[in-house]
């Protein structure tokens, strides 16, 4: 493996498999794992807000053996001094083993990286990629689908900051037998890069739409938050954050065995009612991301 984790397209196909692998061996006998990484120290650097990446970073790291230290918003490290990205790592390098990093600024990681002798994980970086919650989706996707191919997803919502729908969809078509079906408003439809040199440039299958036409088709249906933070203009935000909302009795319409995924926070676009119906698997999707940032982990610092 590459010595950092960036962009999901870091790791190869192989790879991803042995991720998925060794976090269902770990789902199945975590206390098998549960010293793998003793005397070992995970820094968590959050230039940004964060529930699920932190703490599942921090968790994964305690129930492998190992500790934690960082930092969970810029002002509480010497960036509010003015101190570069590449100083911070080369400096947290010091006292830890690695790093997983979430700045707003799309690259930023990526400059940590070249600053630092240890691994540096993208915990997210602006509107750009989040290939912790890609591997996280990619799990789930395997654990209640049992495969990872021959399969229609769905994106709604927040398709244009939604770093997390550009990752899975690039990770997504290396798979066979994908096709994926785009809803969101037309001001928030996935980034032309994306269509151009994934999709077009893969020939996978794909529809643009701003209707709730195709869900009955879906598999997988994967929603996101309209984000109010990567916003110019707050009346743009209030006239698109709630185009599309998940309602229980939409969901008549839709595949028994539909699997509901969203990388979470949740705003207002899944109502909460949805949340009993058993095909809303966004709680597991959270829990699922604590043992694959296991796996990666072990992997980065070469313990398995
Ligand atoms: N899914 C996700 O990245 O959540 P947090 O912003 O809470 O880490």
């Amino acid at each position: 493996m590459k010595k950092d984790l960036i962009g999901i397209t870091d790791l190869s196909k192989e790879e991803l498999a042995e991720l998925i692998a060794i976090a269902e061996k770990i789902i199945e006998d975590p206390v098998a794992y549960s010293e793998k990484c003793k005397g070992k120290k995970l820094a968590t650097c959050f230039f940004e807000p964060s529930t699920r990446t932190r703490l599942s970073f921090e968790a994964a790291m305690l129930e492998l053996g190992g500790s934690v230290l960082g930092f969970s918003e810029a002002n509480s490290s010497s960036a509010a001094k003015g101190e570069s990205v590449a100083d911070t790592a080369r400096t947290i390098s010091c006292y830890a083993d690695i790093i997983a990093m979430r700045h707003p600024k799309e690259g930023a990681p990526m400059v940590a990286a070249q600053a630092a002798p240890i691994p540096i994980i993208n915990a997210g970086d602006g509107g750009h990629n989040h290939p912790t919650q890609t591997l996280t989706d990619l799990l789930t996707i395997y654990r209640e689908k049992g495969r990872l191919s021959d399969l229609k997803i769905g994106f709604c919502g927040d398709l244009k900051f939604g770093r997390t729908v550009h990752s899975l969809i690039q990770a997504m078509s290396r798979y066979e037998g994908i096709s994926f079906v785009l809803i969101s408003p037309e001001e928030l439809c996935v980034p032309e890069y994306i269509k151009k040199d994934v999709l077009d440039g893969k020939n996978i299958p794909y529809v643009e739409t701003s209707s709730w036409d195709e869900l009955p088709e879906l598999d997988i249906l994967y929603m996101t938050r309209v984000q109010r933070e990567r916003f110019f203009n707050e009346a743009d935000y209030m006239r698109l954050k709630d185009a599309f909302i998940l309602t229980a009795d939409r969901l008549q319409d839709a595949k028994p065995d539909l699997c509901i995924m969203h990388p979470l926070p949740r705003v207002n676009e899944i109502e909460r009612a949805v949340d009993e119906d058993p095909r809303a698997c966004y709680f597991k999707q959270a829990l699922y991301g604590k043992y694959i940032r296991m796996a990666l982990i072990l992997k980065l610092l070469g313990v398995e």
